[in-house]
């Protein structure tokens, strides 16, 4: 006997307003996750029933809806996560840029969906100490989930998440603290990366162009339709000859003649749509 009663009427208006908000498709198989992740809100707003908990959210939108969201992303992610990009980014980017860049001195990379931020600081240790000083080098990460966009400001991991990072890498760019248990980036590395929230589907403040996107392991959650609209957007946004890196388990339909698949979940744009 679970704690508070979830009708599948309430599951199916929770769903219904989670897609409508952030694009998170929320199928009958995750009615088990959506219980036990906003159970916490419900007790926390001292209620007694989800159905109780959907009459709060329509009341007080302001107060419990990003808390509501909030519970309802999934944030898994880590350093160097899908190393290869990393790799094709030092090897084969970086050296591109220099080139392509070298009168504008402007580099804008974006981590779309970034979590908790160990992809935008591994973005950035990656291209750190490749463009001389002068060049405005610099990492937008951006997330609809207000929690995990501040524990990326704070930049503070502990000792678990730093498993992928490698000694030197931990010891040029973090702090240890004294009982060994916390790591936090320090303020060289915390100043490329700015974070700023922005929920995908909600219209787009920056102009880019960006020299590269990664988008990766966010839209898995989306549909098809959300998805396309996501990869026009994302070719609008990109310089000419820009890259797309996305998760290991999503894919661009062929109908993107925009983008050329270079494999390995690496698209670079070639014309506009
Ligand atoms: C699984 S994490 C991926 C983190 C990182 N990109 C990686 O691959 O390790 C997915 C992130 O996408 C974010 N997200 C989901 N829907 C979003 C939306 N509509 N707009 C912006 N971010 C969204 C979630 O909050 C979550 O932090």
């Amino acid at each position: 006997m679970k704690e508070f009663l979830m009708t599948d009427e309430d599951f199916s208006s929770i769903s219904q307003r989670v897609y409508e908000t952030c694009g998170i498709v929320l199928g009958p198989h995750k009615r088990d996750m959506v219980y036990s992740r906003l159970a916490r809100r419900v007790r926390a707003n001292g209620l007694t029933s989800f159905a109780e908990y959907l009459a709060l959210l329509n009341e007080e939108p302001n107060t419990e809806f990003s808390h509501f969201i909030n519970a309802i992303t999934t944030n898994l992610t880590s350093f160097f996560r899908e190393s290869h990009h990393f790799d094709f980014l030092h090897q084969q980017v970086i050296p591109e840029l220099k080139i392509k860049h070298r009168t504008d001195k402007r580099i804008r990379i974006w981590s779309a969906g970034c979590s908790t931020g160990e992809e935008a600081y591994s973005i950035a240790m990656t291209i750190a100490n490749a463009f001389p000083t002068d060049w405005d080098v610099k990492v937008l990460a951006t997330d609809l989930d207000s929690n995990v966009l501040h524990k990326g400001q704070e930049g503070v991991y502990n000792s678990a998440s730093v498993t992928g990072l490698d000694s030197e890498h931990l010891k040029k760019w973090f702090m240890c603290s004294s009982d060994g248990t916390q790591y936090k980036a320090k303020d060289v590395l915390r100043s490329r990366v700015f974070f700023k929230r922005l929920n995908l589907l909600e219209p787009w403040p920056m102009k880019g162009p960006f020299d590269v996107i990664f988008c990766r392991n966010v839209l898995i959650y989306f549909d098809k339709e959300t998805k396309d609209r996501l990869f026009d957007n994302y070719h609008q946004l990109l310089a000419e000859q820009g890259y797309l890196f996305i998760g290991h388990s999503e894919t661009m339909g062929k109908e993107h003649l925009g983008f050329k698949n270079l494999g390995k979940t690496m698209y670079q744009k070639v014309a506009q749509i």
